[in-house]
């Protein structure tokens, strides 16, 4: 669906469709956090003691440092345009259409791996946090769309410069929507991260 555009300088996209499975305020857009009510293991524990307890694994350390490799992507991508917007710098194109499609492949490979192995495992330890799985099902679809809107913008930009044209407009509205990007993912990867590695620590869970 997405797909690295090495060769042809284009992002292909995914659909673009949303879930509306729960409540508007538990959107990923509109949302600054979990509800009280999915911390339950959050609270007990806390972010900063993650690594020092003895349930945390060698997968679940590979799987944030994914999350953190998807975070500075998108903020090498967000850094080239500002550049390329302060002095139309040479080379961001290729830079663009590579990056890019790279994060949209890995992000949406990602996705499906949660999806299929990690979600449903990881929802089994816990009744109190179903619906935990499901805000993050919903993330995923929300995600997708916003995923098929960067694609779009990013293959706006490449196709300009392409074509030698002034691509500066299109740079400018690329930017909004990597820095809106950044923002959604932002939310989806703490919030996963505080609902997955807390069952890990309590229930001494595999990543796998
Ligand atoms: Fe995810
Ligand atoms: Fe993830």
């Amino acid at each position: 669906m997405h797909r690295p555009c090495a060769q042809g300088g284009m992002v292909a996209g995914g659909r673009g469709w949303h879930s509306g499975f729960m409540t508007q305020k538990l959107n990923l857009e509109l949302r600054s956090g979990l509800p009280e009510h999915l911390r339950v293991l959050a609270e007990k524990y806390p972010r900063r003691d993650w690594y020092g307890n003895p349930n945390f694994n060698d997968l679940t350390a590979f799987w944030l440092d994914r999350h953190l490799m998807f975070r500075e992507l998108l903020d090498r991508l967000i850094a080239g345009t500002e550049a390329f917007l302060d002095a139309e710098t040479a080379g961001y194109g290729p830079e663009l259409a590579r990056y890019s499609g790279f994060l949209l492949n890995q992000l949406h490979g990602h996705h499906q791996i949660e999806d299929a192995h990690y979600f449903p495992r990881f929802q089994a330890f816990d009744t109190r946090l179903v619906q935990a799985f499901d805000l993050l099902d919903g993330d995923h679809h929300a995600l997708d769309a916003h995923l098929h809107d960067l694609a779009d913008q990013t293959n706006a930009v490449l196709q300009k410069l392409a074509n030698g044209g002034a691509a500066r407009d299109d740079a400018g509205r690329l930017l909004t929507v990597q820095q809106a990007f950044k923002g959604f993912l932002n939310r989806h990867l703490m919030d996963e991260e505080e609902i997955i590695v807390p069952i890990v620590l309590e229930y001494g869970a595999e990543l796998e």
